[in-house]
């Protein structure tokens, strides 16, 4: 496995394969991570992962400084999944320091997390962007679990005529159904406990939208004010646990519109922790 420190570096190595895999981390890498390293390998000539906490995805009230760096662990968790390049980057490999330009999505990156979170997708589309350009690969790889982000990239990469293809790899969860976070290292025991409810609700609301016994189109009003309800109504229950939003949406574009392929999107507040998770729900789970 080649470590590569330097942007110069990466773009001449890159130069040398046509079907790159390439998976954009922030470290402190996890199960998660390596769904994703595995579903790389599934289809580039070579893989390589970036590992690189992103300044700019981060608000001035957010955990930026105490985010996990745990560089080594990494290095041997990729090294075991027989990678072939990591880049590590500084700061300043990617940032000049009179950066000027971003990447923003003035739709979908102002609704849902973007509401909150309101400068977070501009960052994630610009370094995203900044490591494409870099890498040059075919297909690049990131989790469902980041619902949200998986489809702004997406369209960020059509709408600049990228020619790379996304794949979505499916979200890892500890046993008990948490989905597998970095910063579930956040939770205490107590909250680590209440946050099981997020996915208690969604395969409650997974359970509904299969057992509809007239089809969708014919429920579709229902079901668009009913399953957020009852997702919002379970999580609630827990005194921990504050739902922020649920939304229905169909599951490609993230509107609000009749469709066959939806995704239940939930962010959930833990004290000052915010946990996102997700649940596709189309035809096949009925058929
Ligand atoms: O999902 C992440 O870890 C980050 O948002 C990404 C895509 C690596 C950009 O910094």
């Amino acid at each position: 496995m080649k470590v590569i420190r330097l942007a110069s570096e990466l773009k001449k190595i890159s130069a040398n394969h046509r079907k790159l895999a390439f998976v954009p981390t922030m470290g402190a890498l996890h199960r998660g991570h390596a769904s994703l390293v595995d579903l790389a390998q599934t289809h580039g000539e070579a893989t390589l992962v970036s590992i690189f906490v992103n300044p700019t995805q981060f608000s001035p009230d957010e955990d930026f400084g105490r985010y996990p760096r745990t560089l080594e662990a990494d290095l041997d968790l990729l090294r075991d999944k027989r990678v072939n390049y990591v880049f590590t980057p500084g700061p300043e490999e990617l940032y000049l320091s009179d950066h000027q330009t971003y990447a923003v999505n003035e739709q979908l990156g102002t609704r849902l997390c973007g509401l909150i979170r309101q400068s977070h997708f501009r960052g994630v589309l610009t370094i995203v962007l900044k490591l494409l350009n870099l890498c040059q690969p075919r297909y690049l790889v990131l989790g469902k679990k980041d619902y949200q982000q998986l489809i702004i990239i997406k369209k960020m990469i059509a709408d600049f005529c990228l020619d790379i293809e996304v794949l979505g790899a499916e979200i890892v969860r500890e046993d008990d159904g948490l989905a597998i976070s970095t910063r579930n290292s956040y939770l205490k025991a107590e909250q680590r406990q209440q946050a099981t409810a997020i996915y208690r609700a969604l395969q409650e609301a997974k359970r509904n939208y299969a057992e509809r016994p007239t089809g969708l189109s014919d429920n579709h009003k229902d079901l668009l004010h009913e399953l957020p309800y009852e997702c919002e109504y379970q999580i609630n229950q827990q005194d921990l646990l504050k739902v922020e939003y649920t939304e229905l949406l169909d599951r490609t574009t993230l509107q609000r519109r009749e469709s066959e392929d939806y995704v239940l999107l939930v962010a959930v507040r833990i004290g000052k922790l915010r946990l996102i998770d997700n649940i596709e729900l189309y035809p096949d789970l009925i058929a």
